[in-house]
């Protein structure tokens, strides 16, 4: 043991990284906030609330494996919040690794996912450490539903949908278009299939009548966390948001994307890829609303002879992101968690405590039917 705080929030001036450290303060957890800005983190960490009684000190670094590990050094868990993940999360798991550290993230990011699963697993599964990514609002929420689902024997197939009300902040969006060019996948009979592209599809919300236009969102995490469990073998999710405009956006930049943007290499096509997402999301969005940004998720399943769903309404998602980040930090820092190597978010924490977590603020309610 050292003296050293032991969690790095990296990207803690962006939307979510403050959010991070508001929780982090609440279960009095001291960290580092780290990023590529020292005025810009000085002047965000300045307008956390509470961060008067929050022990906790500013970190610049260039974003290199080198400086990062350095930074690493002596700490237990990072926290990444730095996306695109499929742009900038490399140097952050490589160093997370060789400081010895657990890697957490908000990556929604298939194929990022995919690469931690397959290439990182093993070598943190090796040093006793783990890997765990998208535990955020997408897509631990998610895990939770497909775990509960699967508390029924004979459920083999999981399909989930989800209905937002949510402002995607600059990252969020950025990272929203960012996917749209990488391969998406599906679970089917156990084998991970590749989607033709993005994929629109008419969604039923539950408990509202409600028909909208939901996409495969980069396939989301769900077939990724689920590849390899021998329960299940098929699982599929769509996302919808309450701004019905934003698909229509996404099959613009994809058709884009085909017809005139394929070809750029990746340091030109980024710049360009950003401009498009600024033109959803200018700037940050302001803190969120309890009483506008609600959620409604829900995972059916299915077996031969039995069904059932579960559905979790909730509010404020990145909200619930930072609690999720600090929750899972402290179960870390408390050798309560299960397993080493790429665990997903419920598969770490459990799924009915993370889901606890969640209601004991007031951020969820789950119900659950169960089928014939
Ligand atoms: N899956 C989910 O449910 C979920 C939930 C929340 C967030 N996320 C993801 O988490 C990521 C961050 O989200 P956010 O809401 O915090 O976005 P944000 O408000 O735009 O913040 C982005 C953060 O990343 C930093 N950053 C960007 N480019 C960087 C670079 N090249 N080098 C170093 N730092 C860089 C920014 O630093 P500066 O402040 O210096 O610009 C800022 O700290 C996004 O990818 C988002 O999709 C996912």
């Amino acid at each position: 043991m050292n003296d050293k705080r032991p969690v790095v929030i990296y990207g803690a001036s962006g939307s979510t990284g403050r959010l991070v450290a508001e929780y982090l303060r609440e279960y009095s957890i001291p960290f580092v906030a780290a990023g590529r800005n020292k005025a810009k983190l000085q002047d965000v960490m300045d307008k956390v609330p509470g961060i008067e009684t929050a022990d906790y000190e500013i970190a610049e670094v260039d974003g290199s494996v080198e400086s990062l590990t350095a930074l690493f050094e002596g700490r237990q868990v990072v926290c990444n919040v730095v996306g695109p993940f499929l742009r900038y999360a490399p140097a952050v798991v490589e160093a997370a690794h060789r400081a010895g550290c657990h890697y957490l993230d908000t990556a929604g990011e298939q194929k990022h996912m995919l690469w931690l699963l397959d290439e990182w697993g093993p070598k943190f599964a090796e040093s006793g450490r783990v890997v765990s990514s998208a535990m955020s609002i997408q897509y631990a929420l998610h895990d939770i539903l497909a775990r509960i689902c699967l508390e029924t024997p004979g459920i083999d197939t999981l399909e989930l949908g989800s209905y937002a009300n949510a402002i995607p902040t600059v990252g969020s969006t950025q990272s929203i278009f960012d996917v749209i060019r990488a391969e998406a996948h599906y679970l089917e009979d156990g084998t991970l299939k590749r989607y033709d592209g993005v994929t629109l599809q008419d969604l039923v919300v539950p408990g509202t009548g409600y028909v909208v236009k939901g996409l495969n969102w980069g396939g989301t995490a769900m077939p990724v966390f689920f590849r390899d469990d021998r329960r299940v073998r098929n699982c599929k999710m769509f996302v919808a948001m309450q701004n019905q405009e934003i698909w229509k956006r996404v099959l613009d930049v994809e058709r884009l994307f085909k017809v005139a943007l394929q070809w750029i290499p990746d340091d030109q096509l980024y710049p360009v890829l950003d401009r498009m997402a600024a033109g959803l999301t200018p700037s940050d969005p302001p803190r969120e609303n309890r009483q506008i940004q609600r959620s409604v998720d829900w995972c059916s399943g299915r077996g031969n002879n039995v069904t059932n769903r579960v559905v979790i309404h909730s509010s404020t998602g990145y909200q619930m992101t930072g609690l999720m980040q600090a929750y899972a930090a402290m179960r870390l820092l408390g050798n309560t968690y299960d397993g080493t190597g790429f665990r997903s978010p419920a598969q770490l924490l459990g799924h009915r405590e993370l889901l606890g977590v969640l209601e004991s603020y007031g951020f969820a309610h789950v119900t659950e039917e169960t089928g014939p």
